[in-house]
């Protein structure tokens, strides 16, 4: 099977590409492929492929407040060219969305058919992404995430590991609920979803949840650090996108469907053993 990959160079888009290493991959990412051009959907249309993944896309929450018309050229536009070449190819396409589509004023785990109501410019492009899939006719599956971490980038985990290193107390927010979901998990899950030939939309994270002063404080545990977590509210961490309050993610669609991921303090756990090999491991 030839599976392309946008993102390949990301925290998922590496863990994928581990995960289809039996297949052909075709890697897709900046600087030579660029989302906001209008080559995407010819270029996709000739690398012919069976599969693709759309992992690619304009991730900076902070920054998409700053830089909008960027962020709906990458993850809206861009992924409309996507959708074009698969279905011009007839081939099946999945696409990684984000728990931020949903505004977070729900109190239970969000479901797939729940309505989204985006409250920041990261999760509109990320939504806008997803109503031109589905308005393609493609052959495709979205599947929702949430708080994603890996070896490979930028992340949350391993600022905390950093910010450890450095800081005796570590001030972080805790009224704000979410999944935190290891990218390795998560390609696994990937590749289960596409054996099963899954389409639709689906939710796909590490299983419970957790504050992001919690996430930290079991970071630190299992790191074996010593500093301590001081909890704020969002207000006081004064970031410039509003984040969703409650944005857990119902795992019920992918249960029926026989599949769980770890919980997501084992997957740290798993996580944590790559994090205190020898410096050098991580790529940012
Ligand atoms: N991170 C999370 O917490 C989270 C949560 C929910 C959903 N998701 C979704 O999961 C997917 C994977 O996320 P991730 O954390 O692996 O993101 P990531 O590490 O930021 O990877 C995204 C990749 O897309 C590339 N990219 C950015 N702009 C591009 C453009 N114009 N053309 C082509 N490629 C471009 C990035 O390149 P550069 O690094 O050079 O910019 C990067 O290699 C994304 O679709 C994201 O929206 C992420």
């Amino acid at each position: 099977m030839r599976v392309l990959l946008t993102g390949a160079n990301g925290q998922l888009g590496s863990a994928l590409c581990e995960v289809f290493g039996n297949e052909t991959v075709i890697p897709k990412d900046l600087p030579d492929f660029d989302l906001t051009r209008s080559s995407v959907e010819e270029e996709i249309v000739g690398s012919a492929p069976d599969l693709i993944i759309h992992a690619g896309a304009y991730t900076d929450v902070d920054g998409a407040e700053r830089e909008p018309d960027l962020a709906l050229a990458v993850n809206a536009k861009g992924t409309e060219q996507i959708a074009r070449a698969a279905v011009r190819l007839g081939a099946r396409l999945i696409y990684i969305s984000t728990d931020y589509v949903f505004d977070g004023t729900q109190r239970i785990p969000y479901c797939e058919n729940d309505i989204p109501r985006p409250i920041n410019r990261y999760g509109f492009s990320k939504w806008k992404g997803e109503q031109v899939i589905l308005a393609s006719g493609a052959r495709a599956l979205i599947i929702r995430t949430a708080w994603l971490y890996g070896t490979v980038g930028k992340n949350f985990v391993k600022s905390i590991i950093r910010a450890a290193q450095r800081e005796p107390i570590l001030k972080v927010v805790n009224d704000q609920s979410g999944c935190p979901t290891y990218a390795e998990d998560l390609a696994a899950a990937v590749a289960s979803l596409v054996r099963k030939d899954v389409e639709g939309m689906i939710h796909v994270t590490n299983r419970g949840q957790c504050t992001w002063y919690e996430f930290a404080q079991a970071i630190i545990r299992e790191m074996g650090f010593c500093c301590s977590v001081m909890p704020i509210t969002t207000e006081q961490a004064g970031r410039l996108a509003k984040r969703p309050s409650y944005s857990v993610l119902s795992p019920d669609r992918l249960a029926s469907l026989g599949l769980a991921l770890p919980e997501w303090r084992q997957a740290l756990a798993r996580f944590a053993k790559v994090a205190r090999l020898p410096l050098g491991y991580f790529h940012e």
